[in-house]
């Protein structure tokens, strides 16, 4: 019979009637305790222990009162009922320390075969952050695809020896227009009609919104004598309805450069320079004749386009779709800086020369990521932009 079968029955049943066999007895439970408590080493084990020994229901110190204590001999009563008291001390004090122990610890379990880390392993933690909770994560953004490129192509012009500037994006006519070469009545203001926000008419201009950031080369003038070299990123605005293609607000970037003696080859070879950092070395540029009022001469600058590889057709023969089989892709407005825009910021157009041109940082954006519309920029679809991180 095992000890525990022993302890669910009463001592006379089991053949203890003397004082001696009860001292046997209990030293042979105590030698149990021990080896109990020796071998918890876990918090698990502990909780185990304390339900073995110091259970309300089962516990084996309970089995002892309600079998062998109550039934005992009157004789046998205060023999059972001192070892009983030494026993539970014993326990309760062995389940103290035990708690003690692993209080504070966490307790790492290590499977496989890994030979320096046999069984379990505790570490000591006292006072110290359950590091084993899991962590409080944050959130990080990411540049946006339009930041990117726009800083990109900071770079490549500050690299140049070009400033930064910036300007209003509400404008008076005089701004928008007027200066840039652009009278009243000019065909070219029709061709950017915007959002008007103050009549003109009592001695006072209209006020919009910029319809482009040429604006700027004015603002930039009447402030800074030449040489300026500068370029300007920003928001624009055309009331123009939206689709793949085409949003009332769009993003800019301006540039130009004057100074004494800048010539058309220091214009053609600094574009060059910039498109081909920025699209690629294998790119061929080309410059078409065009008008814009505030150049003279005004020119369209094109480079080869990079999914046909200006050849117009992909794979066997089918047309290209972006550069609708031209092989070309417009990417910029440009020219000579008109002698008539010098005059309205008191430039002597004798003296200097210079060039200007804008860009368009949405087309830009999508031409480099191959992007088929403008709507992935302002739908804030965390998919789309988390690829930019
Ligand atoms: N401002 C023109 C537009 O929005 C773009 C442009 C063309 C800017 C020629 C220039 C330039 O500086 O020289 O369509």
């Amino acid at each position: 019979m095992t000890l525990d079968e022993k302890l669910r029955k009463p001592l006379s049943e089991i053949g203890v009637t003397s004082a001696e066999q009860c001292q046997s007895l209990f030293e042979e439970l105590n030698q149990r305790l021990q080896e109990d408590s020796a071998a918890a080493r876990s918090s698990a084990k502990v909780e185990g222990f304390r339900i073995d020994w110091l259970g309300r229901k089962n516990g084996r110190l309970s089995l002892l009162s309600d079998n062998w204590l109550k039934a005992a001999s009157s004789q046998l009563k205060p023999v059972v009922g001192k070892l009983l008291n030494g026993l539970r001390i014993e326990a309760e004090k062995r389940l103290n320390e035990l708690m003690a122990e692993t209080k504070g610890k966490i307790e790492v379990r290590v499977e496989g075969n890994l030979d320096q880390w046999k069984g379990e392993v505790q570490t000591e933690l006292r006072s110290v952050p359950d590091i084993t909770l899991p962590g409080l994560s944050h959130q990080f953004g990411a540049k946006h695809p339009l930041t990117l490129v726009r800083e990109e192509i900071e770079e490549i012009f500050i690299s140049m020896g070009y400033t930064v500037e910036e300007g209003p994006e509400i404008e008076t006519a005089y701004y928008n227009f007027e200066a840039l070469n652009t009278p009243e009545n000019h065909p070219a203001r029709s061709e950017q009609d915007t959002f008007f926000i103050r009549d003109g008419g009592a001695g006072r201009d209209e006020l919009l919104l910029r319809t482009h950031t040429s604006p700027v080369q004015i603002h930039t003038m009447e402030r800074m004598k030449p040489p300026v070299r500068a370029i300007v990123p920003g928001k624009v605005y055309r009331r123009d309805n939206p689709d793949a293609t085409h949003t009332p607000m769009f993003h800019q970037i301006e540039g130009f450069a004057v100074d004494v003696d800048i010539s058309f080859c220091e214009f053609k070879g600094t574009l060059e320079y910039f498109l081909k950092a920025f699209f690629g070395p294998e790119k061929r540029v080309r410059f078409r004749p065009s008008y814009f009022p505030f150049t003279e001469p005004s020119a369209e600058v094109d480079i080869s386009c990079g999914i046909c590889g200006g050849t117009g057709r992909v794979g066997q023969g089918i047309p290209c779709r972006v550069c609708k089989q031209s092989g070309w892709v417009e990417v910029m407005g440009a020219g000579m800086i008109h002698p008539a825009v010098f005059q309205y910021v008191g430039y002597d157009p004798e003296e200097y020369s210079g060039f200007a041109f804008g860009l368009g940082l949405d087309r830009y954006t999508m031409l480099k990521y191959n992007m088929p519309s403008l709507d992935y920029f302002f739908n804030n679809d965390i998919r789309f932009l988390e690829q930019f991180k």
